[in-house]
C-alpha cells in the first residue's frame, strides 16, 4: 500500500505543480474595470503568505495579472489559475462579477475548514472547477448542481467534507472529470446510478470516500463513456459484482485495490479491451487469474498484490490458505507493452521455461512472495529497461548465474533477500542504488561499491574475509553508503581505522561475525550514524568516548561481546538515544544515574551482565516511559524509493526470545535481569505508564512490589522471578489488563493471589516457590480470613465450551484491531481468562507481530489519510 500510495501522493504534486503555471496573455487591450474591481475585492479578502498576487495593482491591466487570464477579443476574464499558492482567507462574492469566469483553480490553498461558498454556483459559465486539496470542509453545496455546464470538478483530498446525497449532481449531465477522493459518500447509498448517468463522464475518481458497497445486486449499469475509474481506498467487503464486466468498454484505468473485495476476478474484466492500468492489489481476491487476462494486450500495469491483512491476520487463521494459481507464458503472450507487473503477496506460481524470453520489458517488477524458484529466473537477462527488481521470498533455490552480477549493475533497486540463491559473488563492483541480497547463501568477499550505492543488505549469507579490507578498499572510498547490514556472515578481524571514510553511514549492523579487538576511536567520525549494531562478536575493551560524537544515535547495541567494563557516565549525554542494549557483555559496577537522563529511551537491556547496586531511583525521568510521546521512526527504518529497511532487535519480553521488526518503535522494555542488583524495586518505577515489558527476574532483590505497579497500564509482561522479594502481591495488580506475562516464581511472597482479571488465568508454575502464596491457580486453598466474597469458582462446563469459540472469534477480532478485541473482553469474566492464556498460548510471535503491526498499519494509514 504505502508504495503505491506515494507514488499517488507524488503523482498529485506533480500534477498541481505542473497545471498551476503563470501566464500573462500577450494582448493590447486592457481589461474590463469592473471586472478589475471585482478582482481587488477578491484578493483583499484573501490572505497571500507567498505574496504571489503582487502583481495585482490598481495600475497594472488586469489581464496581465498573474494567474488572470482574459478572453483575447472581448478583453473580459475568463480564468483564474490560483491554484497551488497556497491562499487563504474569504473568498469574496465579488466573484460573481465575472460573469465569463470559465475556469477557477483554488486548488492546494488552506482556506481553514470553511464551507465551499455556494454563491459558486450562480457562476452559469463555469466549466472548470478545481477546489482540490484546498482545505474546505462541510457539507458540499447542493447548489453545485445549477451549474449545469461543468465539465471538471476536483474536489479531492479536502479534509472532512461530506454529502447528504448526491441528487443534485444529477444535472451535471456534460461533467467529464469528477474527482471527490476522500469526501464522506457513505451517505449517497444511490451514488452508482446517479454517478452512471452522466453519459459524458470519462474519468472518475472515488478514492477513500467510505463507500461500503459496489451494490451487487444491481444487474447492469452503463458508464458510456467511462476511461478512468478508481475506486481504491474504499470498504467493500463483497464480491467484484458481475455488472462490473459491462461498465464500459473504453475503460483504460481501473484501480480497485485496497478494498476488502473478495472472490474471484470475473471473468468480463477482459472485456475492458483498451486497459492499459488494472491495479486489484491489496483485497481478498482469490482464485484463478482469468486466462482472458492476457487478452489484454495495451496493458502496461497490472498489480494483483493481494492480501491487505495478511500481517495482522494470525497465520492458522488467516488468507495463507488460499490456494495458489499458476501463470505461465501464455498468460503474457499479448502483454507485450507490460511496463510496471506487481504480483507481490500472491499465492501465484510463476511458471515459466528456463529458456523464455518474455515479449515485454519491464521498468518495475514487484514478485515478491510469488512462487518464482527454485531454478533462477533466467528470463530476467531479458530485462534491459528494469529499474525495479524486487523479489524476496520468492523460493529461488539456485546458483545465481554469472551475468547476473553484471546484469544488476543497471538495475537502480534489487533485492532479491530470503531466497536460497547460492553461489561465489565474483569481485562485484556493486552499482545499484539499493542492493538487498540478505538471507541467502552467497559466499565471497563483500563487494566493492559505486558511489551509486546508497544501501548493502548482505546480512545471513556466508560473507567472509578481514572487514578491514572492505573498509579500506580504495574504490570504496568514495561511497555515499547510508545503510550497510552485513550481520550474520563469518566476517573477521578487527576494525580499521577507516570508518573516516563512511561518513554517509546512517545504519550500520555488522552484529553475528566473527569481529574482534576494540572499537577504534574513528568510529567517532560517523555522525550521521542513527544506529551502530556491534551484538555477536568478540569486541573487547571499553566504548571510546569519541562515540559521543555521534549525536544522533538512536540505537545502540554491543550486546553479546566482552566488553568487561563500566557502563560509560557520558552515555547520559547520547540524548537521542531510544535503544540501548549491552545485554551479555560482562558489564560491571553500578548502573549510572546518568542512564536517566536518556528521555528518549525506551528500551533498555541490560540484562545477563555482572552489574550489581540498586536500581537507580531515578527511572521515572525517562520521559519516553512515562509519557505518550512521538515515535521516532527515522532510528528505526529507511526509506529510498522501493528500497526500505527496517532495524530488528532480538528481546526477551516474556521469557523466551523474539525478533521485533517494524514493530520495534511501539516497544518499551526495561530488561535488568540476570545481573546482581540488590535493594528494593523503586515506587518511582510505576509512574513509567508507557513500559510494556519489565523484566527484573534472577537478581538479588529484596523488599515489597510497588503498590501502585497497577497505574502501569500498558504492562504486557511482568517478571520477577528468583529474587528475594516479599510481602503480599499488590492488589492493583488485578487493574493490569494487559497482562500476558507473569513470573512471581521463586521469592517469598505470601497472601493470597489477587482475584479478578486475568491473574488466574496463569499457569501455576509462575508463583510457584512461594512458600506463603495462596489462592487458584494454586492449589494451595486459602485460610479463612484470607478469603474474600464475591470469588466464584473457575472453569465450569459452560466455560468451558465457550472458550474455543472464544479462540476462533479471535481471529477476526485480530484482523479488526486489537483494541476491538479488548473492548469486547469485558463482557464476560471467562472471556477474559480464556484470552489472555491465548495470547500467552499462541506463543508471542503472533501476538507481537499481530498487535503491533495492527498500529503500525493504522499510523501508517493515518498519514495517508492525512492526505
Ligand atoms: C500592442 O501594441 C504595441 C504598441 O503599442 C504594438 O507594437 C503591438 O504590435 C501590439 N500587439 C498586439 C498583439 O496588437
Ligand atoms: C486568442 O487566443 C487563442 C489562444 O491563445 C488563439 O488560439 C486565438 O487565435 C486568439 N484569437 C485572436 C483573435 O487573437
Ligand atoms: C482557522 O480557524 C480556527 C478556528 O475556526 C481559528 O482559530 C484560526 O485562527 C484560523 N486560522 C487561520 C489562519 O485563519
Ligand atoms: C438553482 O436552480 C433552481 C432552479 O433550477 C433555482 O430554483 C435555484 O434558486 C437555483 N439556486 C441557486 C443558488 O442559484
Ligand atoms: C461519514 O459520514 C457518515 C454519515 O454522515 C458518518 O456516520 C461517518 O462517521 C463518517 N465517516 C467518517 C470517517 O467521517
Ligand atoms: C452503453 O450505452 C451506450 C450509449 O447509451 C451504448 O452505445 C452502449 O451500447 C451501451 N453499452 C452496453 C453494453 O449496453
Ligand atoms: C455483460 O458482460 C457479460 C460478460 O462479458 C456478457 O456475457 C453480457 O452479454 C454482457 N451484457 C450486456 C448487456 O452487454
Ligand atoms: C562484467 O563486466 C566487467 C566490466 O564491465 C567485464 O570485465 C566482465 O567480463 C563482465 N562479466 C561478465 C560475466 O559479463
Ligand atoms: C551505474 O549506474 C548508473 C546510473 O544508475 C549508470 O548510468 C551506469 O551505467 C552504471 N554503471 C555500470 C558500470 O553499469
Ligand atoms: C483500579 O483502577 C481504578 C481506576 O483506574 C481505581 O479506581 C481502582 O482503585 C484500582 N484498583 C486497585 C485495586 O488499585
Ligand atoms: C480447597 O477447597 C476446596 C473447596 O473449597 C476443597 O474441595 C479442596 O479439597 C481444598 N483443597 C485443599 C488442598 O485443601
Amino acid at each position: 500500500m504505502d508504495n503505491s500510495s506515494a507514488t499517488r501522493v507524488f503523482f498529485l504534486i506533480w500534477f498541481f505543480a505542473a497545471t498551476f503555471s503563470f501566464c500573462k496573455v500577450n494582448s493590447n487591450i486592457s481589461c474590463n474595470k469592473k471586472e478589475k474591481q471585482a478582482l481587488l475585492n477578491l484578493k483583499r479578502g484573501l490572505t497571500d503568505p507567498w505574496n504571489a498576487l503582487s502583481s495585482w495593482s490598481d495600475q497594472e491591466d488586469c489581464c496581465k495579472w498573474a494567474g488572470v487570464h482574459c478572453d483575447n477579443k472581448t478583453a473580459r476574464v475568463t480564468k483564474l489559475q490560483l491554484g497551488n499558492l497556497n491562499l487563504n482567507g474569504e473568498i469574496s462574492p465579488s466573484l460573481l462579477e465575472l460573469e465569463h469566469l470559465n475556469y477557477l483553480d483554488l486548488s492546494i490553498s488552506n482556506f481553514n475548514c470553511t464551507r465551499i461558498p455556494s454563491f459558486l454556483s450562480s457562476m452559469g459559465s463555469m466549466r472548470h472547477l478545481n477546489l482540490a486539496s484546498a482545505g474546505f470542509c462541510g457539507l458540499i453545496p447542493h447548489q453545485l448542481g445549477n451549474i449545469s455546464d461543468l465539465r471538471y470538478l476536483n474536489l479531492g483530498y479536502n479534509l472532512g467534507l461530506y454529502v447528504h446525497s448526491l441528487h443534485w449532481m444529477s444535472s451535471l449531465s456534460s461533467m467529464k472529470f469528477l474527482d471527490m477522493s476522500s469526501v464522506n459518500l457513505s451517505s449517497a447509498l444511490d451514488w452508482l446510478q446517479i454517478m452512471s448517468r452522466l453519459s459524458s463522464l470519462s474519468e472518475l475518481y472515488l478514492q477513500n470516500c467510505h463507500l461500503d458497497s459496489l451494490n451487487p445486486s444491481l444487474g447492469f449499469l452503463n458508464f458510456t463513456s467511462l476511461l478512468v475509474l478508481d475506486l481504491s481506498v474504499n470498504l467493500f467487503i463483497h464480491e467484484i459484482p458481475s455488472w462490473f464486466s459491462n461498465i464500459s468498454s473504453t475503460l483504460l484505468e481501473l484501480d480497485l485495490s485496497s478494498n476488502v473485495l473478495k472472490g474471484e476476478i470475473p471473468c468480463g474484466v477482459s472485456n475492458f479491451q483498451n486497459l492499459e492500468h488494472l491495479v486489484l492489489g491489496l483485497n481478498y481476491l482469490t482464485g484463478k487469474i482469468p486466462e482472458s487476462f492476457g487478452q489484454l494486450k495495451h496493458l502496461t500495469v497490472l498489480d494483483l498484490e493481494l492480501n491487505y491483512f495478511s500481517g495482522p491476520i494470525p497465520h492458522p487463521l488467516g488468507i495463507y490458505l488460499i490456494c495458489g494459481s499458476t501463470v505461465d507464458e501464455v498468460f503474457f503472450t499479448k502483454l507485450s507493452k507490460l511496463k510496471y507487473l506487481d504480483l507481490s503477496r500472491t499465492p501465484l506460481f510463476f511458471n515459466v521455461n528456463s529458456n523464455w524470453v518474455p515479449p515485454f520489458q519491464l521498468i518495475y517488477a514487484h514478485m515478491s512472495s510469488c512462487k518464482i524458484g527454485p531454478s533462477f529466473p533466467a528470463w530476467l537477462q531479458t530485462q534491459r529497461s528494469l529499474k525495479v527488481l524486487l523479489m524476496s521470498m520468492s523460493g529461488i533455490l539456485d546458483k545465481a548465474p554469472s551475468w547476473f552480477w553484471n546484469w544488476t549493475s543497471n538495475v537502480d533497486f534489487v533485492n532479491l533477500s530470503a531466497n536460497n540463491i547460492e553461489g561465489d559473488v565474483p569481485n562485484l563492483l556493486v552499482n545499484s542504488t539499493v542492493l538487498d541480497l540478505s538471507s541467502n547463501h552467497l559466499k565471497g568477499q563483500l563487494p566493492r561499491l559505486s558511489a551509486n550505492v546508497r544501501v548493502l543488505n548482505v546480512a545471513n549469507n556466508l560473507f567472509s574475509g578481514p572487514i578491514s579490507t572492505f573498509l579500506c578498499q580504495k574504490t570504496n572510498r568514495k561511497n555515499k553508503l547510508q545503510v550497510l547490514d552485513a550481520s550474520n556472515n563469518l566476517l573477521s578481524g578487527e576494525f580499521s581505522h577507516c570508518w573516516r571514510y563512511w561518513q554517509s553511514l546512517i545504519h550500520l549492523n555488522l552484529g553475528s561475525n566473527r569481529l574482534s579487538g576494540r572499537i577504534p576511536n574513528s568510529m567517532g567520525s560517523l555522525v550521521a550514524l542513527k544506529a551502530l549494531r556491534l551484538p555477536n562478536n568478540s569486541i573487547y575493551g571499553d566504548i571510546p568516548s569519541s562515540l559521543q560524537k555521534c549525536s544522533n544515535l538512536g540505537l545502540l547495541d554491543i550486546g553479546e561481546n566482552n566488553l568487561s567494563m563500566t557502563i560509560p557516565l557520558w552515555i547520559g549525554e547520547m540524548k537521542s538515544l531510544t535503544i540501548l542494549r549491552l545485554r551479555s557483555s560482562g558489564f560491571r559496577g553500578h548502573i549510572p544515574l546518568q542512564t536517566c537522563q536518556l528521555s528518549s529511551l525506551r528500551i533498555l537491556d541490560l540484562a545477563n551482565n555482572s552489574l550489581s547496586g540498586p536500581i537507580p531511583k531515578c527511572l521515572n525521568f525517562i520521559n519516553s516511559m512515562a509519557m505518550p510521546h512521538i515515535e521516532n521512526y527515522e532510528t528505526m527504518e529507511y526509506f529510498e524509493d522501493a528500497g526500505t529497511y527496517f532495524e530488528s532487535l532480538m528481546l526477551v519480553p516474556k521469557g523466551r526470545e523474539l525478533r521485533y521488526e517494524e514493530n520495534l518503535i511501539f516497544v518499551s522494555i526495561i530488561d535488568l535481569s540476570s545481573n546482581n542488583l540488590s535493594g528494593s524495586i523503586p515506587n518511582e518505577i510505576s509512574v513509567l505508564f508507557q513500559l510494556h515489558f519489565l523484566n527484573l527476574s534472577r537478581n538479588h532483590l529484596t523488599g515489597k512490589i510497588p503498590e501502585k505497579i497497577g497505574t502501569m497500564k500498558e504492562l504486557e509482561s511482568i517478571d520477577l522471578s528468583r529474587n528475594h522479594l516479599s510481602g503480599e502481591i499488590p492488589p492493583s495488580m488485578s487493574n493490569l489488563t494487559f497482562l500476558s506475562y507473569l513470573d512471581l516464581s521463586y521469592n517469598n511472597f505470601s497472601g493470597r493471589i489477587p482475584l479478578s482479571t486475568q491473574l488466574q488465568s496463569f499457569d501455576a508454575l509462575r508463583y510457584t516457590g512461594n512458600p506463603e502464596l495462596c489462592g487458584a491457580p494454586l492449589r494451595k486453598n486459602c485460610t479463612k480470613e484470607q478469603k474474600s466474597d464475591g470469588d466464584t469458582p473457575l472453569g465450569n462446563a459452560e466455560d468451558e465450551s465457550e472458550t474455543s469459540w472464544f479462540y476462533i472469534g479471535l481471529g477476526v477480532g485480530f484482523a479488526l484491531g486489537f483494541w476491538g478485541v479488548c473492548g469486547a473482553l469485558f463482557f464476560k469474566r471467562t472471556w477474559r481468562h480464556a484470552y489472555f492464556r491465548f495470547v500467552y498460548d499462541m506463543k508471542d510471535q503472533a501476538y507481537v507481530t499481530t498487535v503491533l503491526k495492527v498500529n503500525w498499519i493504522c499510523k501508517k494509514f493515518k498519514k495517508l489519510t492525512f492526505w
